[in-house]
């Protein structure tokens, strides 16, 4: 079961919506014991890298492309520093309508790449960076009549609410902080929407502290200038301008959370951390939240025992160059056993 079904009195469907279904969300929620006694406190990662595409972008996507199809539309288009166009891509295929994507040339991670382009959108790398990219994108969306797929196209946050109502009802209530990394800003927007929805419902008697992390090169939010040169190793966040930077602050505001960076150091030593102590192989940019805690930890501001969620939100496999780049290389061997005994007893 998808989104759209497993959600369906919470979205804005009507009987002439497809019911588009790639398997998105339904992320498995895992406890990270080894981690959380690092930091002393009970820690959850959500695992968003579990989804078709490999990111989170499907669960407003699927929604999105659905709606544009509802609407008759002619073809999607985007601008994504990479996960937002695979997921575009990915949808747009099973649905059998035309996807353009705008990537900022020379800063998309290769597993998002080959992957827009194995679903079949038009892939064009334009020389600048996303939030340029997002501009042209609404331009020719606007004058050339595609619908822009985008989190500026509502859709796209409201299905991403899910994931929030997902983890209240695998934990039977919310966590008490709700940690993720911020780019343009939607998600984090969509979680505390979702929360907040929840609790208005009655299903969670209290939301979230949200916590966002920004990569310190690509910060706006947190210095709270216009950032005009976004630079960070974690491609996915390298923005500048985010789009939603209205609701992320009335949610950290609203909610009593903050916005935080790490240096692209500390994301790196996170990611490898999450993947040798918690067994999860998140991208850089879904290892902002974890660094961020142990920033806080160290700083003597992560209080005691709290249970904490953090979204991990793209597969740590989109972007093998940069994995490659922290790690040793396999040890080789003759085919002979000796070999093999001399390497097990170093
Ligand atoms: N993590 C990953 C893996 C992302 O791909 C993104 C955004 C974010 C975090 C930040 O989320 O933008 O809602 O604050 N990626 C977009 C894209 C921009 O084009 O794929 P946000």
């Amino acid at each position: 079961m998808g989104v759209i079904d497993r959600f369906s009195a919470l979205l804005p469907l009507t009987a002439a919506t497809p019911r588009l279904c790639l398997g998105e969300g339904s992320t498995p929620l895992v406890a990270l014991p080894r981690l959380g006694e690092r930091l002393g406190i009970e820690l959850w990662g959500k695992l968003e890298g579990c989804n078709p595409s490999g990111s989170f972008k499907d669960r407003g996507m699927v929604l999105a492309v659905a709606k544009a199809l509802e609407e008759g539309c002619r073809g999607l288009i985007c601008a994504s520093t990479g996960n937002t166009s695979a997921s575009a891509a990915a949808y747009a295929a099973a649905a059998g309508v035309r996807c353009f994507v705008l990537l900022p040339a020379g800063h998309v991670a290769l597993g998002k790449l080959a992957q827009a382009l194995m679903y079949g959108a038009v892939v064009i790398a334009a020389r600048g960076n996303f939030d340029r990219a997002l501009e042209l994108a609404r331009r020719a969306a606007d004058e050339r009549g595609l619908a822009i797929v985008n989190s500026v196209n509502k859709y796209r946050l409201i299905g991403q609410r899910s994931a929030a109502w997902e983890i209240c009802e695998a934990l039977g209530r919310a966590p008490d902080w709700h940690a993720l990394p911020v780019g343009n800003a939607g998600n984090i927007s969509a979680y505390w929407a979702g929360y907040e929805e929840f609790r208005g419902l009655g299903r969670i008697s209290k939301s979230p502290r949200m916590m966002g992390f920004q990569a310190e090169g690509a910060a706006p939010l947190v210095t709270g200038l216009p950032c005009p040169e976004p630079e960070t190793v974690a491609t996915a966040i390298r923005i500048g301008s985010p789009v939603s930077a209205g609701l992320a602050r009335a949610a950290v505001s609203e909610s009593e959370g903050e916005f935080n960076s790490v240096t692209d150091g500390e994301i790196l030593e996170a990611q490898r951390l999450l993947a040798s102590v918690g067994g999860v192989f998140a991208e850089p940019a879904s290892c902002a939240p974890l660094a961020g805690l142990c920033k806080l930890k160290k700083q003597g501001r992560l209080p005691e025992g709290i249970l904490a969620v953090m979204t991990l939100t793209g597969n740590g496999l989109k972007d093998p160059d940069t994995a490659m780049s922290q790690v040793g290389r396999p040890i080789e061997i003759d085919d002979d056993l000796e070999d093999l005994f001399r390497v097990l007893e170093q």
